[in-house]
């Protein structure tokens, strides 16, 4: 979700004016999720990295995690959503962390779309703890068993993955479930980043042959076979 303090500067406003708008963005795509039939979406709120930024902009997007907790798990409840939080909990506050267990509790019999809200998280930082949990039970680390422990276990590897804000990285996101995701890179600013731009990413995915490492011909004779289907809009 990249693109909000460009969205405030623009606007002459302070960064955080853009991170407030960043939650509508939020809402508006979780929503619009729901209503398109996507089953999972996962969003990269803030970075193992963000602690960098300066502290008062660190500590507004504290505030805001917390506001938002506040005032909307019971919209996001009501409309099917189900939250998880993915991140090192160790680097947040006692109140944040109690906020966040509840947050999933409160919506964890909700199935119409599962929301990951990536805080706190980094895709290494996944990779290690997975690594290390495996190695202080003396398990072996294989692709299978890592895939167990990486924190977002509990669902199927992202079919899409979309940046918005223009800029072509990963930035340390889903590095080992994107391994075979299409990437589609948005030009809008995540406050900008609407129903209609939404669809422009379903769109292109929706263009795209997956082949898995198969050729080509391969992919198109086994077309009906177990190959992820299109998603539909
Ligand atoms: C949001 O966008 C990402 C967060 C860390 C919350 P940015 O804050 O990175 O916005 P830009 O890149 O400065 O526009
Ligand atoms: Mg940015």
């Amino acid at each position: 979700m990249d693109g909000n303090g460009r969205w405030a500067n623009r606007r002459f406003l302070p960064r955080l004016a853009g991170h407030r708008q960043g939650v509508e963005s939020l809402r508006r795509c979780a929503r619009a999720c729901v209503q398109r039939g996507v089953q999972v979406l996962t969003v990269f709120a803030f970075s193992s990295e963000n602690w960098n930024r300066p502290e008062e902009e660190v500590s507004g997007l504290m505030g805001l995690l917390a506001n938002a907790l506040a005032r909307e798990v019971q919209q996001l409840s009501r409309d099917g959503v189900r939250l998880h939080f993915i991140g090192d909990r160790a680097g947040l506050g006692e109140k944040v962390c109690a906020g966040l267990a509840q947050a999933e509790l409160a919506t964890a019999h909700n199935s119409r779309l599962i929301l990951n809200v990536c805080f706190n998280y980094g895709g290494r930082w996944d990779i290690a703890q997975a690594a290390a949990r495996l190695a202080q039970r003396g398990a072996q680390i294989t692709p299978q068993s890592l895939d167990r422990e990486m924190a977002l276990a509990h669902v199927p590897d992202p079919d899409l993955l979309i940046r918005t804000g223009g800029e072509m990285r990963i930035s340390n996101f889903l590095l080992w479930q994107a391994a075979y995701s299409e990437l589609f890179f948005s030009a809008s600013l995540w406050p900008d980043f609407d129903e209609a731009a939404l669809d422009e990413a379903i769109a292109a995915y929706n263009g795209r042959e997956r082949r898995f490492g198969q050729t080509s011909a391969q992919v198109q004779q086994s077309q009906s076979s177990s190959l992820p289907k299109q998603m539909t809009t």
